[in-house]
């Protein structure tokens, strides 16, 4: 009866200070790509908010513990995880309930990078992961138009949405 489940996530990193050199050389990863030569930002994991989000997103559509509950920043055992790992184990949950993927949305709000510049990759890479076709897939990007912490280019957010079916 219930074979369609919507599900949305939510995520926030901060931008790393320049002054903090030795965290500075952390490296951004959004969607699981590299962004060259931009400061990173703050985190446990690899710090990616779009896999972050998407993966909340995933996990909420079928009430299931959310990422943090999963992955707690806390664990020795976990730091410097890369996010695509945890996408996939999220996925994998939904899979053994008896859904897929019909499509994800994503909004990645930041000031920088520009993420049509990058969009085509993380799109790649993100349905590879989950292994699904790159339409079920959208990116975009959106700045906060200057106002407040991620306008100030204190932080990076990003919003999923997505739609589960078991048929
Ligand atoms: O034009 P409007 O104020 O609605 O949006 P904006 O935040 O100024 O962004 C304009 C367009 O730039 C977006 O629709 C995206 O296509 C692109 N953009 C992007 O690729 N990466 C960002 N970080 C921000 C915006
Ligand atoms: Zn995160």
């Amino acid at each position: 009866m219930d074979n369609i489940r919507i599900g949305s996530g939510y995520d926030i990193h901060k931008f790393l200070e320049i002054a903090l050199f030795e965290n500075a050389a952390k490296k951004l990863y959004l969607g699981g790509v590299l962004i060259e030569g931009h400061i990173g930002v703050a985190a446990h994991s690899d710090g990616d908010v779009v896999l972050h989000s998407l993966t909340d997103a995933l996990l909420g559509a079928l009430s299931l513990p959310d990422i943090g509950a999963l992955y707690p920043d806390n664990l020795k055992s976990t730091k410097g995880i890369n996010s695509i790992e945890i996408l996939k184990y999220a996925y994998k949950l939904v899979r053994d309930k008896g859904y897929g993927l019909v499509n994800a949305d994503i909004t990645i709000v930041t000031q920088t990078p520009k993420i049509s510049a990058y969009k085509e990759n993380m799109i790649k890479s993100v349905s590879s992961a989950l292994d699904v076709d790159k339409s079920r897939i959208n990116i975009k990007g959106k700045t906060k138009e200057g106002l407040d912490s991620v306008g100030k280019r204190k932080a990076i957010e990003c919003f999923s949405v997505c739609l589960l079916s078991s048929e």
